[in-house]
């Protein structure tokens, strides 16, 4: 049985944000195919993520194992205990909602989802996989704007420094051009997802 960690990063709710159209569908159909796994929904909107405090910053160096209720660290755990990752978030100004970068402040602890070494930093997080779904209003797919694409880029990199180097990027594009026909896209890409679901 995997535990799966759902994040949503959006202000617009569901049925109105694309992308998290296309994600609901992967994890419903992930649920109808995984009937024994526990999937965890996390929208950091509703979850009221914040910025990192004076006094949070000062917890980072605990012991594993303590603080476990703490309303910070309590999401590094979580995260650690995960063993998939479905991300979904929209593209905003070259990256993600900025709750996202938030989140991730509070899940990358030392001593828990990561540990500093005489070799350097090393990631704790090693066996995980993630999905991250992203719809964008221009393309940044192919040269030269894919140097302007900071969003998957980052969350690669800094998975990557926690340990987790399977990850999978699922993007639409071009979602704000008056020539796409975003329905059909978005149409397709629920069907495509549903499919990829059965095998993450
Ligand atoms: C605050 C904000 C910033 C955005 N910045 C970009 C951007 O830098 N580049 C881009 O191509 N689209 C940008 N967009 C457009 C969104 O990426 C696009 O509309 C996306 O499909 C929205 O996803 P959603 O329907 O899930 O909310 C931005 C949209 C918003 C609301």
């Amino acid at each position: 049985m995997s535990k799966v960690l759902y994040i949503k990063a959006n202000a617009k709710p569901e049925g109105v944000s694309r992308t998290f159209r296309v994600s609901d569908s992967f994890v419903e159909s992930y649920k109808e195919s995984h009937p024994d796994d526990e999937v965890i929904t996390l929208d950091l909107y509703k979850e009221n993520i914040g910025f990192l405090t004076e006094d949070d910053i000062a917890l980072h160096n605990v012991e594993f194992g303590e603080g476990k209720d703490h309303p910070v660290l309590k999401y590094a755990y979580q995260f650690l205990e995960a063993d998939k990752f479905i991300i979904s978030a929209p593209f905003w100004n070259l990256s993600f909602p900025a709750i996202l970068k938030a989140y991730l402040d509070y899940v990358s602890v030392s001593g828990i989802t990561f540990k500093y070494t005489s070799q350097g930093p090393v990631g704790l997080c090693q066996g995980k996989k993630v999905i991250h779904f992203v719809t964008r209003g221009g393309a940044y797919s192919h040269e030269p704007l894919s140097a302007f694409e900071l969003g998957d880029r980052y969350l690669r990199t800094l998975l990557g420094f926690l340990g987790i180097t399977d990850f999978t990027t699922v993007a639409l594009e071009n979602m704000d051009r008056s020539d796409t026909n975003i329905e059909l896209v978005v149409t397709d890409a629920i069907k495509d997802a549903r499919e990829e679901a059965k095998n993450f």
